[in-house]
């Protein structure tokens, strides 16, 4: 899955991308990162990315003109992908976004906007517009480094042997997503790995971690 990275801070991603499982999905050749760096598209011999709001002048505002430049050439280098701008007036993200675009299998187009915006004309060039949480950040680069992680993590072959298929019964919004898990010792000051675990008993341990999942 071709993943392009449409940001003025790209070094920002390095720890995220080049580490664990995301670097992993790389290196086996299933995701490929790449980076558009805005100041490239910025206007005029000081490249300016960013101006005053109409209306009142109390912050900057990404202009439209290099945010559309930077998704055009995008585009062209993966004219089906999908193109996703992080933004807390979006959608709330949520597993099933993840596993929609996992299972579509297109590439996608993550534009981080920063400062205190963007032109919304550019909303018109944007497939899908992501909240991932009830909070403001000061960039679109945090909430990009998180959906690229539960996309990844469900392209087959990157955690297990998944197929799309498999995938695609992973688990819903609505289902349970995680179960508490257990490693040795036994016990530990006084805490006891519950029985059932030590069981060997499948269906009684299915049971179990379906009864406590949140
Ligand atoms: N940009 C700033 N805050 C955000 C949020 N909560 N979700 C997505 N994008 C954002």
């Amino acid at each position: 899955m071709k993943i392009q990275i449409i940001t003025l801070f790209p070094e920002m991603f390095e720890g995220v991308l080049g580490n664990s499982m995301l670097w992993k999905a790389a290196d086996r050749g299933i995701a490929e990162y790449s980076f558009i760096n805005l100041r490239d598209y910025g206007q005029g011999p000081r490249k300016q990315f960013d101006d005053t709001p109409y209306g009142v002048v109390d912050s900057m505002l990404m202009m439209v003109e290099p945010l559309v430049a930077a998704i055009e050439h995008a585009k062209r280098n993966d004219p089906e992908a999908t193109v996703i701008l992080p933004t807390p007036r979006g959608q709330i993200y949520k597993q099933s976004d993840a596993k929609s675009l996992a299972v579509a299998e297109k590439g996608i187009i993550l534009v981080c906007p920063r400062y205190e915006g963007y032109d919304e004309r550019v909303t018109k060039w944007i497939d899908r517009q992501f909240c991932i949480g009830n909070y403001v950040l000061t960039g679109g680069e945090l909430p990009a480094m998180i959906i690229i992680d539960s996309v990844v993590r469900l392209l087959p072959g990157v955690l297990g042997g998944e197929t799309s298929a498999e995938i695609e019964s992973f688990q819903d919004d609505d289902k349970s997503i995680e179960f508490p898990q257990y490693t040795r010792p036994e016990d530990f000051q006084g805490m006891k790995v519950p029985d059932v675990l030590l069981s060997g008993h499948h269906a009684e341990i299915a049971k179990w971690r379906k009864a406590n999942s949140k």
